[in-house]
């Protein structure tokens, strides 16, 4: 069996480091590990308008942002193929026969839009789009019959949803389709970023988010007011590393490099973990190490997002190139599915 990949975010704001360390790293890594025989990574707006239908300029305006990120870290369109989800139509016809391989109760159990219909206060003008968008992820990873899906914790249940669909439909008409697996993190760090004040999820609308985009300046005004351990107030005070930003994002960025450039007093984090712990390590000297790091990795991300970003129209011509290229695997897969669901008349 072939090993191929399939990701893609949604174009509703730029890329923030939670994406980074959630997915945007592995798959650069995946993609330059010569370990895949194809990659295709997406930018899904056509499930960026189950939520944003009536802000379309949103939508269409992040594109090219989210496109931007995926180069400025790395992911490379002669490795990768990157395009847009809209320009794939083959993904729509999909959707349209999974849909009947699935019930209303199943997808309204579904944890991650549970949540989200929650959050929206959706209430009885739930959108059917939205509600159905599992289905169409279902699409999305099986046209291009990807075994492997890096993505962030909160899509397992959408992989779950995936491997169900897949499965009662080679059930129902042949094995046709392929089953996917997520790859996480492997740094629980890394699963789900908490924002600089604290709280569980940077999320843009909670204003918590530092951007991949983002200048030298803003960086560090956004580490040093960071939220840390509130317990701890003097220097001398014992400190909690464990619900501690600061600490958790040094877990997912650091490594003992930066401690010999920056903070040779410690050989790795568990030492300088130790010492916060047991009092006499201050606050603002983990910011300015954090800020370091921050600073060191981001450059030359925001560098080369810099370069990119003045020549918007080869960002699209990219961006065309790529759903040209993945429309025709996508319709290959169609057929076949046309073929195994004997509706194939014409062929
Ligand atoms: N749901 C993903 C997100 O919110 C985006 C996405 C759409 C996706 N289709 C996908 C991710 C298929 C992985 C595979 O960012």
């Amino acid at each position: 069996m072939k090993n191929i990949i399939l990701t893609g975010d949604r174009p509703t704001g730029k890329l923030h480091i939670g994406h980074y360390v959630g997915s945007l790293r592995r798959r650069v890594e995946l993609q330059n590990s010569g370990k895949f025989d194809k990659i295709y990574v997406m930018v899904a707006d056509a499930q960026a308008l189950t939520d944003n239908f009536e802000n379309p300029d949103k939508v269409r305006e992040n594109i090219t942002q989210v496109a931007l990120d995926y180069l400025a870290c790395g992911l490379d369109p002669e490795k990768s193929t990157i395009f847009v989800q809209s320009h794939v139509a083959e993904l729509t016809e999909l959707t349209f026969y999974y849909m009947n391989l699935v019930t209303l109760a199943r997808l309204q159990r579904n944890p991650t839009v549970k949540a989200e219909i929650k959050q929206k206060n959706f209430e009885l003008s739930l959108p059917m789009g939205f509600l159905t968008y599992p289905v169409s992820q279902t699409a999305d990873i099986t046209a291009f019959k990807a075994n492997t899906v890096p993505v962030g914790e909160d899509q397992l249940p959408m992989l779950e949803q995936a491997r169900e669909i897949v499965r009662s439909f080679n059930g129902l008409y042949g094995e046709t389709l392929v089953e996917p697996k997520a790859v996480l993190p492997e740094n629980k760090s890394c699963l789900r970023l908490p924002g600089t004040d604290g709280m569980a999820k940077m999320s843009k609308s909670l204003g918590n988010c530092i951007y991949l985009a983002d200048s030298a300046d803003e960086i560090k005004r956004k580490i040093m007011g960071m939220y840390t351990d509130p317990n701890h107030l003097k220097v001398t005070d014992p400190g909690d590393t464990k619900n501690n930003p600061t600490f958790i994002y040094l877990d997912a960025f650091v490594n003992d490099g930066h401690f010999e450039r920056y903070l040779p007093e410690y050989a790795n984090l568990d030492e300088m973990k130790a010492h916060y712990e047991r009092g006499g390590l201050g606050d603002m000297k983990v910011k300015k190490f954090l800020n370091a790091v921050m600073q060191e990795t981001l450059e030359p991300i925001r560098l080369r997002r810099e370069e990119l970003e003045k020549d918007l129209p080869a960002i699209w011509e990219m961006l065309r190139k790529g759903s040209e290229e993945a429309r025709a695997v996508a319709a290959n897969t169609l057929s076949e599915v046309k073929k195994a669901m004997k509706i194939d008349y014409f062929a």
